[in-house]
């Protein structure tokens, strides 16, 4: 199926990323939140990146303008008729709230669109089901920065059609990327290698073996990682981090996946990380 008009649905960091690449690939772009603020951050965010790239020489002035002529703001899903063709979901890390964003997707979208989730961890299959269209439904995972990682992880529910699938993975290709096919299981591959190192890092801080600081400086100066795994958590949003563990915990019932109590305790803190400006760090 041909894709002209995508619609991403949650303007945070990877939403607003995932807008971005779309329409710096020559898409309409509508991009939905539920907080207006939000919506405003992701223009903000799209909006510098382009500007970025032109100083830099990496975009032409007359592209960026009309990459940005191709998205559109909506504040109000319900206000107009959907006409995407392909709708991304980018809202918060929780189940419910994805069941229910799609459960009303299902209702206002045309029958031809397709649906994805851009979930970290969550089951593809179980969220399919909520809808009239699992055959339409699948997993794509974009990595953060969206704008810059190359990996996409491609994840079929138990109905998704090879007709869904062989569309993303031209999307994928189209937006410059390259995928990889990823089983529904918790946390795909991506995240079942990541999260349980990171959580790792902070229990090695809760049970005082070394500091925030040495912690990241062993895995940046000794393993050659461009951040620290408390630097990427920061960076990844540590509620994200918080609520991945919690799905890899309870979706495999092992105990290594239990999540850090320090990490649990820092979201409870409001403690979430960089776009909270303090987490593990200090962002002001
Ligand atoms: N958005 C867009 N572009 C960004 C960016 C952002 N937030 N941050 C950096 N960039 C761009 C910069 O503009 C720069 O572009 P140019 O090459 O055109 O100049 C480029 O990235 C490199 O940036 P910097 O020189 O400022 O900094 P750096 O070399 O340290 O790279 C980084 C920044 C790419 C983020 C690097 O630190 C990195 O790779 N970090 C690890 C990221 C990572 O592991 N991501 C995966 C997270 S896990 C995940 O996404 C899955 C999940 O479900 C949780
Ligand atoms: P974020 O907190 O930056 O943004 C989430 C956005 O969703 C917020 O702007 C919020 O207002 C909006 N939202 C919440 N409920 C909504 C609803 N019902 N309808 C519309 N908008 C709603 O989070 P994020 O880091 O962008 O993560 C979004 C998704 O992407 C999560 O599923 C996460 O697991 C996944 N993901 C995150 C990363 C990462 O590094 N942060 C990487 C890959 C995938």
């Amino acid at each position: 199926m041909t894709v002209k008009e995508v619609m991403v649905i949650g303007a945070g960091q990877m939403g607003a990323g995932i807008a971005l690449v779309f329409a710096r690939s020559g898409y309409e772009v509508k991009l939905y939140d539920a907080d207006i603020e939000a919506l405003k951050r992701g223009k903000q965010y799209i909006e510098k990146i382009f500007e970025k790239d032109v100083a830099k020489g990496k975009m032409e002035a007359d592209t960026k303008r009309r990459a940005l002529n191709r998205l559109q703001l909506v504040v109000d899903l319900e206000a107009d008729p959907i006409t995407a063709d392909f709708i991304i979901e980018a809202v918060v890390e929780k189940l419910e709230v994805k069941k229910d964003v799609f459960r009303r997707l299902d209702e206002l979208a045309p029958a031809h669109s397709l649906f994805a989730t851009n979930t970290s961890s969550l089951p593809i299959t179980e969220i399919a089901a909520v809808t009239g269209r699992a055959e339409q439904f699948i997993g794509m995972h974009f990595m953060n920065p969206v704008p810059v990682m190359k990996l996409v992880e491609i994840i079929r529910g138990l109905e998704t059609s090879d007709a869904t699938y062989q569309t993303v993975q031209q999307l994928t290709e189209a937006l410059g990327k390259q995928d990889v096919e990823v089983k529904d299981f918790p946390g795909f591959a991506s995240n079942r290698i990541l999260m349980p190192m990171i959580n790792e890092a902070v229990y090695t801080v809760f049970e005082g073996v070394a500091s925030i600081e040495d912690v990241d400086q062993v895995m940046k100066l000794g393993m050659n990682h461009p951040m620290g795994p408390l630097q990427l958590a920061d960076f990844i949003g540590l509620d994200t981090c918080l609520s991945i563990m919690e799905i890899l915990h309870e979706g495999f019932g092992d105990s290594k996946y239990r999540p850090c109590p320090l990490l649990r305790q820092y979201v409870q803190a409001g403690r979430l990380g960089k776009k909270a400006g303090k987490g593990f760090y200090s962002y002001t």
